[in-house]
């Protein structure tokens, strides 16, 4: 089976690296010469651990090729794997605009009957249209059919997610199309569930939407546990007992972000008042977390008055360790504010000052590590829980600013720890050392 996978960003390029170490003949597709040339010497253009090597070492096998030549790629594909972006539009709606653009490329130049599999979050319904429009746009007599097939992966454990992934979900219309997708996933050698094109879509949107829902709802009674009196720590370890709770996705913090669960919960919200329903716990979610996001720069506010001239350290840059993305990254607002407020910041993160540069090219003072960025500091955040922010030790912290006072928005320290260090400590759910 010839295989070619659409788009090599997170999903696209895991996706084609995994299906090549499984065996399988792979064919990526960019319109990036840049990212195509770096693919072909093993070099990920994404940072994701792991990834560089799977790559060369397929590459070097001769499973797994890279090109911009989707014209000699599709012609000749059994399976087409859509791995493109749907960002988020104005309106909270997903914008198909690339999804659309690859299908009219296999729409244009398929010569053989091809399914066509959309890795890609879309929105309910999105697989229908799609196959209407390849059918409608075909320029050779063949018989096409598209497939729902949502990726799972997350940032940071994204092969693992893949090669190890907790089931296969395939959306299928036909016999033909899922005897196909089961032929392609027999190696993994995981559970498939096998539904309807629009319970595949859903699924997705479900998936993640229900998992920020746990992170807004824990961060809430957090926010609850501070006012009564309570830990965070031990509500949701007391609660994670439970199985049918279980114990992930219940660290609170100073919300979530990321590539996926800002913009599918918005999508899904967006598309369910489409619909004439109101999504109300989404709604919810979303709205806990754009409070969150400056739960702990309103305290620091509050206790200064102002933060102007305060030499302000911040730990932690991405949206979550493991990665060097910064999209919806609490820090982005959180450093918006602190320079607003005419704070001066000093901004340490292990992979994600490139790409904050972009956003930040002054006025931020970017340091190697987290003790630069500590020295002579008035206050610090932390924004994420990096093993290398979190090793440091408060006892540091008391030792190198100039007033030990730490907001630490992913509650990397425990309250003991603060107490006999002597730093005065904030943080999510817990009580206040001061
Ligand atoms: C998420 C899902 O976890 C994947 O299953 C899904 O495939 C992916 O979206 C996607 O749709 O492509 P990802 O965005 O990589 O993966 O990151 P997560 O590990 O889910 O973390 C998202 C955010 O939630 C981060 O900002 C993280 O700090 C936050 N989080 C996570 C919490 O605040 N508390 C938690 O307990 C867990």
């Amino acid at each position: 089976m010839k295989l070619v996978v659409a788009g090599t960003g997170y999903v696209g390029l895991v996706t084609g690296a995994c299906l090549s170490e499984v065996g399988h003949k792979v064919v990526c597709v960019d319109i990036d010469s840049n990212k195509v040339e770096m693919m072909k010497k093993g070099i990920s253009p994404i940072y994701e651990p792991g990834l560089d090597e799977l790559l060369m070492s397929n590459y070097e096998k001769g499973r797994i090729d890279f090109t911009l030549d989707y014209v000699n790629a599709y012609k000749d594909a059994d399976v087409v794997f859509i791995g493109v972006g749907t960002p988020e539009r104005e309106d909270g709606s997903a914008n198909l605009e690339y999804v659309y653009n690859v299908a009219k490329q296999i729409a244009e130049n398929i010569e053989k009957d091809c399914l066509v599999v959309v890795k890609s979050t879309v929105p309910i319904g999105t697989n229908d249209k799609v196959e209407d429009y390849i059918k409608s746009n075909l320029k050779n007599k063949v018989s096409i059919e598209v497939a729902s097939n949502p990726e799972f992966l997350s940032q940071g454990t994204a092969i693992k997610d893949t090669l190890h992934a907790s089931r296969i979900v395939v959306g299928v219309e036909s016999q033909r199309a899922e005897s196909i997708l089961r032929e392609v996933y027999e190696r993994f050698n995981q559970p498939i569930v096998v539904t309807n094109r629009r319970s595949a879509e859903m699924i997705k949107y479900a998936s993640n939407d229900f998992l920020a829902l746990k992170i807004s709802f824990v961060n809430e009674i957090a926010n609850l546990c501070e006012i009564v009196g309570a830990n965070i720590e031990d509500v949701t370890k007391g609660m994670s007992y439970d199985e049918r709770i279980g114990s992930k996705f219940l660290k609170a913090g100073i919300g979530y972000g990321g590539s996926c669960f800002p913009k599918d919960t918005k999508a899904l919200h967006w598309l369910a008042s489409d619909n004439g329903y109101e999504l109300k716990t989404v709604k919810a979610t979303i709205e806990v977390n754009e409070n969150q996001k400056f739960k702990l720069i309103r305290k620091a506010i509050q206790k200064y008055g102002t933060l102007k001239g305060k030499k302000v350290a911040v730990l932690g840059l991405t949206f979550k360790p493991g990665t060097d993305d910064l999209r919806e990254a609490p820090s982005i607002p959180n450093v918006r504010r602190l320079l607003e407020e005419g704070a001066e910041v000093i901004a340490y993160d292990p992979v994600g000052i490139k790409n904050f540069r972009r956003i930040y090219p002054s006025g931020v003072n970017y340091v190697e590590n987290p003790e630069d960025a500590l020295r002579d500091a008035d206050l610090a955040f932390i924004f994420t829980e990096w093993e290398e922010i979190k090793k440091v030790n408060l006892l540091r912290y008391k030792e190198l600013m100039n007033k030990a006072v730490l907001f630490d928005g992913r509650n990397c320290h425990d309250i003991s720890e603060a107490l006999t260090a002597g730093v005065e400590y904030y943080s999510i759910g817990k009580k206040e050392i001061v």
